[in-house]
């Protein structure tokens, strides 16, 4: 797997997921946020931006009794097509609206948080995931609520966190995902390091 490069930013996000299911031993991220929901008693879960679909499938196969909805642009098997900053629902229909790895994508995702709020329940919670603190950064900017340096990020509502193994090749292959490039010593690995997923409500 060292060493090949995908090409666009889709193929490298799923590239890095697969490295990282491999190493956490554990499908990244939809076991990881079906772990967080799993905090939570049954509650009807909205994920915008859901992409292939994947975690909604998996919810719905570990027997989620309640409503479980998706909606992309670009949809998936049984994910509705739909923009954040337009949702096809009527107010107060969800308990929790999920973004994974979407608002720091969105051209307007302050128009996408009110969309979601307009959705949710009273009580209902958006949650925001993030893979870590540097991705946590780029979301924050993206909403406008930039962290400046040496800022203390807002405390997560959960932190799931999954002990791994990198080697020299591991860390090689993950720079690349993120279209870097960088000198990694043999000597320096393997380490014993953490994927983290943080989730936190805007
Ligand atoms: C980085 S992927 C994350 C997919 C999935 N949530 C995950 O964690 O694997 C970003 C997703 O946002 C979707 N997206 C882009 N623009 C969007 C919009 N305006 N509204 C909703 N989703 C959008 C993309 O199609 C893509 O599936």
């Amino acid at each position: 797997m060292a060493g090949g490069h995908p090409a666009s930013a889709s193929a490298r996000l799923g590239a890095r997921d697969s490295l990282l299911s491999r190493l956490c031993g554990r499908a990244w991220p939809e076991s990881v946020l079906l772990d967080a929901l799993g905090l939570f008693p049954a509650l009807d879960v909205l994920d915008v931006g859901a992409g292939d679909g994947r975690p909604l499938r998996e919810l719905a196969r570990r027997g989620h009794a309640s409503r479980v909805v998706g909606v992309d642009p670009t949809p998936g098997p049984g994910v509705q097509p739909a923009h954040a900053e337009a949702l096809p629902f009527p107010d107060a229909r969800f308990d929790v609206v999920l973004f994974a790895r979407v608002l720091a994508h969105l051209p307007d995702p302050a128009r996408a948080l009110a969309e979601a709020r307009r959705v949710l329940r009273p009580g209902g919670q958006v949650w925001a995931a993030a893979h870590g603190p540097a991705h946590l950064r780029a979301t924050r900017a993206a909403l406008r609520q930039p962290l400046a340096p040496g800022d203390t990020p807002p405390e997560p509502a959960v932190i799931l966190t999954y002990p791994l193994r990198v080697t020299a090749d591991d860390a090689r292959f993950l720079l690349g995902t993120y279209g870097e490039e960088a000198e990694v010593s043999p000597h320096l690995f393997p380490v014993q390091d953490a994927a983290q997923l943080l989730v936190w409500r805007p």
